[in-house]
């Protein structure tokens, strides 16, 4: 996805707005670009390539300005080229638009202004909205009117923010994907995340789908805007977070996603404090309902699987986990009498969102699993969790991951009445993750990856709660170490795979009490074809090559064996010399179909 950022204040912002796009770049790094918006000029600066390399070459601090939008891109409509880069600009280079999202009927917006005299420079589908508000000017309409205007002509998904020569405003429009306002005493933020302002302010305004924002240097006003086109001034609170500042920056570790895996510890504590009450109705619902369905995208899919498990095992309850991009194959099951949990960090995933809307729309009801307060899923749905642990940066999902799985734990000891005991292994788990992130454990895996950094194929498998273990420590591997890596579960090989296994092929395999026999029969098949043997077990088997040792934490083994994996999928991309927060083609937040 991309990530786009908008500053109005009383300073000139040139380095603010840089530091804050530089926290967005999770969200997409292909290209980036800024407009210093100034009273009779538009100076755009924009190219290939991630921020610190275009700001190198192009120097984005220059001229300062007060009013500024940028932009990282995730290209999704045109190729990765300077003139694709964000921002756009209309033909008489007055207003200046940001983007993310698509624009589906762009083409046909395309065509109409190209048949006006509009000139396009891009192949984005972007472009045709400065093209747009231009020609809603030049019919009379003013620069607000003519942005609320656009709101009805384009369909999909879009957060935008525009700028124009000589205005000092800036127009924010949230449109399904992303927007937040942060609200400071030296100027306002319009931007795709809370970590883009985070250090400059903690107070901020949660816009919804069909509002407009505009951001004056000391002023934020609100407006929906009616099916009819017309503007309605919405009163909105000014919330303040308590996300830790720190918790967005990378401090003194390499990269964020190894700051993350080793925040773990204090996720699990972090997500365990969930308010009674609320995890308690949350289970009375469940209860009320005669279908319950997970849905998730990723690692969030992953942890659906792992709750599936867990609600079977711990509450006796069935939950069938749907992908959400294949939710709505299976619409016919849906009906009021479901109830769906969706499961998001960031609460934007275009899919997730989709099957909720459809969901919501036949009468389903709407729980959900959040990372993002204020984010788009957390609007949608009746009811949700916060998992509490802060913004999580890097692109491949640890601590969420592993939050996600710790609330969907207490929901199913609370629906067995049993939370006490829950909290308490939990509490276990922590010392646990501490022990397993200790730096001599990293050591050892660091060296483990060492041997694995130049595999072409990985193979990683395990069976009951371990198996969805082993999905997300293969996605892990291929997202951020570009090595193939396939998850079965173990009963699965020989109905197949097994013809991959070659001599030297390594396949990680996951052990634990409840799955030990079968597991270790499983990777015999393995062996005797002269694969290599990485066992993440809580015990020794001579059949090792190579062994992380894990200890046996029943239940909580989703969380204990995946760490390593994390670890080492981590450790794989450093050795190749990979940046592992920011992995080729991905982006954090998926907010397009
Ligand atoms: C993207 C991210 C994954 C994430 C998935 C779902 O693909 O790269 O790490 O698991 O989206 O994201 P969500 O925010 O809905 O959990």
């Amino acid at each position: 996805m991309c990530g786009i950022i908008g500053f109005i204040g009383k300073i000139k912002a040139n380095e603010i707005v840089l530091d804050g796009l530089k926290h967005l770049e999770y969200r997409g790094y292909d290209s980036c670009g800024v407009s210093m918006i100034t009273l009779s000029d538009i100076i755009v600066k924009k190219d290939v390539g991630k921020i610190d390399e275009v700001h190198a070459r192009l120097n984005f601090l220059e001229p300062a300005s007060n009013i500024i939008i940028s932009h990282t891109r995730w290209a999704t409509h045109g190729g990765i080229t300077t003139y694709n880069a964000h921002p756009h600009l209309d033909c008489k280079k007055e207003i200046t638009v940001v983007h993310n999202g698509i624009i589906e009927n762009y083409k046909e917006i395309k065509k109409y202004l190209i048949e006006k005299g509009h000139k396009f420079k891009s192949e984005t589908d972007t472009e045709v909205v400065p093209h747009l508000i231009e020609e809603e000017i030049n019919k009379g309409k003013k620069f607000e009117e003519a942005c609320a205007s656009i709101i009805k002509k384009i369909r999909g998904s879009s957060a935008l923010v525009i700028g124009k020569k000589g205005v000092e405003k800036i127009i924010g429009i949230k449109i399904g994907s992303p927007l937040v306002v942060g609200v400071s005493e030296f100027g306002n933020f319009i931007a795709s995340d809370i970590p883009a302002f985070l250090k400059y302010t903690k107070n901020v305004i949660f816009v919804k789908d069909y509002e407009m924002v505009i951001a004056s240097k000391d002023k934020v006003r609100v407006y929906e805007v009616l099916k009819n086109g017309r503007i309605k001034k919405v009163k909105k609170k000014v919330y303040t977070i308590d996300w830790n500042v720190e918790k967005a920056e990378k401090g003194s570790f390499q990269h964020f996603m190894i700051k993350e895996i080793l925040e773990q510890v204090d996720a699990i504590k972090l997500a365990s404090m969930q308010d009674r009450e609320k995890l308690e109705s949350f289970a009375e619902n469940i209860k009320n309902y005669k279908n319950l369905f997970f849905l998730g995208a990723g690692s969030s899919y992953h942890a659906s699987l792992v709750g599936k498990y867990l609600f079977s095992k711990i509450a006796k309850t069935t939950v069938v986990p749907i992908l959400a991009s294949e939710f709505i194959h299976y619409k016919d099951l849906i009906n009021d009498e479901s109830l769906i949990i969706a499961i998001s960090q960031s609460g934007e995933t275009y899919d997730v969102l989709e099957a909720v809307k459809f969901a919501k729309k036949v009468g389903a009801k709407i729980l959900s699993i959040v990372n993002v307060n204020g984010s788009s899923l957390t609007w949608e749905s009746d009811d949700y969790l916060l998992m509490n642990v802060g913004p999580e940066i890097g692109v491949a999902a640890t601590k969420t991951y592993t939050a996600e799985i710790v609330i969907l734990s207490l929901i199913s000891y609370a629906l067995s009445k049993r939370l006490e005991e829950g909290k308490k292994r939990l509490e276990y788990l922590q010392n646990i993750i501490y022990n397993l992130t200790a730096e001599n454990r990293r050591k050892e895996i660091e060296g483990i990856a060492r041997f694995l950094k130049d595999k072409k194929s990985i193979f990683v498998i395990g069976r009951g709660i371990l198996y969805p273990t082993a999905m997300e420590g293969a996605l892990k591997i291929k997202e951020i170490s570009y090595i193939h890596a396939e998850a079965f579960a173990g009963g699965e090989l020989k109905h197949g795979t097994l013809s991959l296994i070659e001599k030297g092929v390594p396949a990680i395999v996951l052990v634990d009490e409840e799955t030990k026999d079968s597991i270790l029969s499983n990777a015999h098949e393995i062996k005797t074809r002269e694969g290599v043997i990485i066992g993440v077990s809580p015990f020794y088997n001579e059949i090792f090559d190579y062994f992380i040792k894990v200890p046996e934490c029943g239940y909580e083994n989703a969380v204990s064996h995946v760490i390593p994996l994390q670890l080492l999928s981590y450790y794989i991309a450093v050795s190749k010399g990979l940046d592992p927060d920011k992995p080729r083609n991905l982006a954090k937040s998926i907010t397009v179909k």
